[in-house]
């Protein structure tokens, strides 16, 4: 051909030193097939001095065709070897890129906290549980008889009044939001084998507006216990049992005399919290007595035989003042970073 490069030692060696230049220099299994075609491509030096063998003189042939031989050798050669190390690269790359370490920790979606409120509460429960008291539940909707009348409250007492407490329409069906845990009292004696010993933990209702110390859905945990020979000392040591669990060693409790219908003698119960922000203080905790006996004969219990103590109190107040809260509108708007703060992420 006449295009066809003169075949020299120095011609042929300078297109293989070219071919195996690009050939080191590819830094990919795509650059290598572009040096491919550019150096032994139909159209690249060596396959031109290679067509132009044909043309020569026939004794030039022989030792032509073996210097040709040779350069397209050591380039394929060069290729090959290159192109195993580009594609084991890639590889390597490759599996190091999708890597996965199975023992790493997974990151985990928060998912919310669970809220103070149950937490304390379920806290509150365990501290009975561990003496030996079982949980009971009533309803939040309940009967007038229940929540009133079998509690000893006169027919007009004030806290029957709509004013106070949420009615059910219509009103002469007598069903009301709870006002308190103690209907779980007369359900307990109801249902259950003497002697009783019960906390009920709970929602309860009253037609307060939201401000920073009310809101007109909160929970309480009510407390009974009915058995033979209970007196004041039992319920005082229980409530200071709890009041040390809840507020450590140091906690002390006090009692000041107080009306409930439902239980006589009746106490108003303080905590004494020695390291309050504002300083040591007394702070009111709940009520508790001695069960009237209007309320063991409504449950059909012999009070010359049976006595038996309660009590109840706030949830939203005990965590208020446990964890110096001062607004309980944190509490009833469910933002999880309030409940966050109090290291109970799920
Ligand atoms: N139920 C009363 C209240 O809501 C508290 C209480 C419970 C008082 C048990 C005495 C005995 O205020």
């Amino acid at each position: 051909m006449s295009d066809s490069p003169a075949i020299t030692e120095a011609s042929v060696e300078s297109a293989v030193a070219a071919a195996l230049e690009a050939v080191a220099a590819a830094r990919s299994v795509a650059d290598l097939k572009a040096a491919k075609s550019d150096h032994v491509g139909e159209s690249s030096a060596l396959a031109r001095m290679n067509a132009g063998l044909r043309a020569l003189p026939n004794d030039q042939k022989a030792a032509a065709g073996k210097l040709m031989g040779a350069a397209r050798g050591r380039v394929n050669q060069a290729v090959a070897a290159r192109e195993t190390a580009l594609a084991q690269a890639e590889e390597a790359a490759r599996l190091e890129s999708e890597r996965i370490d199975v023992t790493a920790l997974p990151r985990r979606r928060r998912q919310g906290g669970r809220h103070p409120l149950s937490l304390l509460q379920e806290k509150m429960g365990d501290i009975f549980v561990g003496m030996g008291w079982e949980i009971a539940e009533g309803p939040e909707i309940e009967h007038e008889w229940f929540n009133f009348d079998a509690l000893n409250f006169d027919a007009d007492h004030p806290a029957r009044a709509l004013q106070d407490t949420f009615f059910v329409d219509p009103v002469e069906r007598h069903v009301v939001l709870r006002t308190h845990t103690s209907p779980v009292q007369i359900r307990a004696l109801l249902g259950r084998e003497l002697p009783v010993y019960i906390v009920a933990p709970g929602r309860t209702f009253r037609t307060d507006e939201l401000d920073a110390t009310h809101t007109p859905v909160f929970s309480q945990i009510e407390g009974i216990a009915v058995d033979k020979g209970l007196t004041m000392a039992h319920l005082r040591g229980t409530l200071e049992h709890l009041a040390r669990q809840m507020f450590g060693e140091e906690a002390q409790i006090r009692l000041r005399p107080n009306y409930f219908p439902f239980t006589e003698p009746s106490a108003e119960m303080d905590v004494w919290q020695p390291h309050a922000k504002g300083g040591a203080r007394w702070i009111e905790w709940g009520g508790c007595g001695m069960v009237n006996p209007n309320v063991l004969r409504s449950a059909g219990i012999d009070p010359e035989v049976y006595q038996g103590f309660a009590f109840g109190m706030g949830i939203e107040r005990t965590l208020m003042f446990r964890n110096d809260l001062t607004d309980m509108r944190d509490m009833v708007e469910g933002d999880v970073r309030f409940s966050e703060q109090f290291g109970m992420v799920v």
